[in-house]
């Protein structure tokens, strides 16, 4: 649970259990560190601390942390982790914000490649498998778009904010490490694709993709994805938006397969 300020020995030092594990399906422990206060320091800026001296509270010398980050102002999505038991992005976590110790883990739903840094194929196979792009033809200079109402463009823009981090499928009852659920947010740039006036061409396909096993109907509406995506996307809106293109469809189906068998059942 989130605390307004450190604890005690923290006025000076802050404490920190870090999750170790030396490759996929290793050992795992943690590792204690325990490194000057900061004030204003995130958890990112820690780990570079830990990493430049890494001797655990216990004056052992180990390896190195490893964790993913790169754009340090939560636009990469890469530094998702569970710090406290909960998915956050590690680099927008303040210190003066967390009960101490502070321990991190990697994200459960997704396999551990070392210690903080996991293997987040799974979400990008997602976005493949809803084909979550605007084919385009050639790299010519197309014009402009055609016109989009401002409501959609405002409920766009929203959608185009996703990163990619995985906290809402790490955060999903419904996402376990041998399943294929597509989660929440290949669920919402799918979403976001078929709204798009070129993108609308191929929305069918896209929702066809939501179909079936992993799909949308495989969402147990926990609403867990909502709650902790760091850019406040509507996810359960796209769950239930593409939920009903994908009811549509289904309909249609039955339809034209009727109409097919009453073709094929008619004289002659
Ligand atoms: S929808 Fe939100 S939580 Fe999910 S990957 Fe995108 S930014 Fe992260
Ligand atoms: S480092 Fe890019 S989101 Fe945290």
């Amino acid at each position: 649970m989130d605390t307004a300020q450190p604890s005690s020995v923290s006025s000076q030092t802050i404490t920190f259990r870090i999750w170790r594990q030396d490759g996929p399906g290793g050992e795992s422990h943690y590792d204690e560190f325990r490194i000057p206060y900061h004030k204003g320091a995130n958890v990112v800026s820690c780990l570079m601390e830990i990493q430049r001296n890494p001797v655990t509270v216990q004056g052992k010398k180990v390896a190195p942390v490893v964790w993913d980050a790169a754009c340090l102002e939560e636009v990469c999505g890469s530094c998702a982790m569970n710090i406290n038991g909960r998915v956050r992005m590690a680099c927008s976590a303040l210190i003066d914000k967390l009960e101490q110790p502070i321990t991190l883990e990697p994200l459960k739903k997704f396999p551990v490649i070392r210690d903080l840094t996991v293997n987040r194929d799974r979400m990008f196979e997602a976005l493949k498998r809803v084909k979550a792009w605007i084919p385009v033809d050639g790299t010519h200079n197309l014009g402009p778009g055609p016109r989009q109402s401002p409501k959609d463009h405002a409920t766009m823009y929203v959608l185009s904010t996703c990163i990619t981090c995985g906290s809402c499928l790490e955060a999903c009852p419904q996402v376990t490490l041998d399943n294929h659920f597509v989660g929440a947010a290949a669920i919402s740039q799918a979403r976001l694709f078929n709204m798009n006036p070129t993108g609308k061409l191929n929305a069918e396909e896209r929702t066809r993709a939501l179909m079936g096993p992993g799909g949308v109907q495989d969402c147990g509406k926990a609403q867990n994805c909502v709650k902790v995506c760091p850019k406040e996307i509507p996810l359960t809106s796209s769950i239930a938006a593409m939920n009903r293109e994908v009811t549509k469809l289904v309909i249609k189906d039955l339809f034209f397969k009727d109409e097919e068998s009453k073709g094929h059942s008619g004289p002659g």
